[in-house]
């Protein structure tokens, strides 16, 4: 059987610091520049979920795009939309949330909640022109 892959994006607000307490503040002004403001700033995030599977005979889907959007939204997306990032999300507790970092993290979050299909990415999208992707690898 032939596999396919869908997608679903969704998209939410929140906050981040991107610093690194075991470096000196020298160094995380050096690396991280302006995403290291003390009080963060804030992103418009895309977030990007595609399964891998066989399409099913009887309904033509590899997953039904409603369903993912339902597990998205109940494991990732409402807790996030709005968070600080460093302080109120669980499971990003300490990671420093890079677009790498989160990908990630989400990866984590969605892996084993996929019915019929399997995680294949997750991207991140922290600009327009700017994105991380995870495979699980
Ligand atoms: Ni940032």
């Amino acid at each position: 059987m032939p596999k396919l892959f869908v997608t679903r994006r969704e998209v939410f607000s929140a906050s981040h610091r991107l610093y690194n307490p075991d470096l000196s503040d020298e160094e995380n002004d050096r690396i991280y520049d302006k995403c290291n403001n003390p009080h963060g700033h804030g992103h418009n995030y895309t977030l990007e979920v595609t399964v891998r599977g066989d399409v099913n005979e009887q309904t033509g889907y590899v997953i039904d795009l409603k369903e993912l959007k339902r597990i998205m939204r109940e494991h990732v997306i409402k807790m996030v939309d709005h968070k600080y990032l460093n302080y109120d999300v669980d499971f990003m507790k300490g990671i420093i949330p890079t677009a790498e970092n989160i990908a990630a993290a989400i990866w984590n979050q969605l892996y084993d909640k996929i019915p019929g299909g399997e995680l294949y990415s997750v991207k991140i999208y922290e600009t327009e022109n700017n994105y991380a992707e995870f495979r699980g690898e």
